[in-house]
């Protein structure tokens, strides 16, 4: 099921053109050759205006592939920022260094080839921003484990929480459904977020720590 109409899409991404820079069109390409899951470049979009809404400086990624939701937090966080990187895929972390060193945003990019949580448990402290887009099995626990640790005022985001439309239907035993679903109910009922799913591509939750 398609959650925003193609030509509407179409037409919001002739929008974002003004961000066609070599690299990011070079990472752009790379995932409709490879068929590469990137969060998309209107969803990217949205995730530098948050961050930089909260002038966010300290970010946590679970999920990074070759660091392209990572170019959007880099362009809002500068330098001097500290942005967690993510994968257990040695590969996407070459990727990843290389694409973001010729963009010059490599510099708050702290790569981690292991799984999420270990690492998020290793990084102490409070973030700004947790960024979640791993296999969707996960999504609950990636909940659990990031709420106390976005600051308040901070943002936990996560990508696909409307799954094609397949979260609005019974899940009938599929795992990742029903994982999001899950996701989608705890955030909405926790009492120390305030949160909205943007509906683009495929949807996108953003929950604002307000306690
Ligand atoms: C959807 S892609 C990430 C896309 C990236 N956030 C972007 O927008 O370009 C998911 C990535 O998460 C990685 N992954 C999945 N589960 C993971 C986990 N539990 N820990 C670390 N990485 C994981 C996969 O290897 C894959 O590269």
């Amino acid at each position: 099921m398609d959650i925003v109409a193609p030509e509407v899409e179409r037409y919001m991404a002739t929008l974002a053109s003004g961000d066609d820079e070599p690299v990011l069109l070079e990472m752009e390409a790379l995932a409709e050759r490879e068929e590469f899951p990137i969060i998309g470049r209107l969803c990217g979009r949205t995730l530098e205006v948050l961050a930089r809404a909260i002038a966010a400086r300290r970010i946590f990624e679970m999920g990074s592939g070759f660091g392209y939701s990572a170019y959007w937090f880099a362009r809002a966080t500068g330098a001097d920022g500290e942005i967690h990187l993510t994968d257990t895929d040695a590969g996407n972390e070459t990727k990843a260094l290389d694409f973001l060193g010729r963009a010059e945003l490599d510099g708050p990019i702290r790569y981690h080839v292991a799984p999420a949580f270990d690492v998020f448990d290793e990084v102490e402290g409070e973030f700004d921003i947790v960024y979640c887009d791993i296999d969707k099995g996960g999504y609950p626990e990636a909940w659990k484990r990031a709420r106390s640790r976005v600051r308040v005022g901070g943002f936990f985001i996560c990508d696909n929480v409307l799954w094609s439309g397949r979260v609005a239907k019974a899940a009938e035993g599929d795992a990742w459904t029903e994982a999001i679903q899950e996701l989608n109910g705890l955030i909405a009922s926790d009492p120390d977020y305030r949160s909205t799913i943007v509906p683009t591509r495929d949807g996108v939750v953003v929950a604002l720590r307000v306690s």
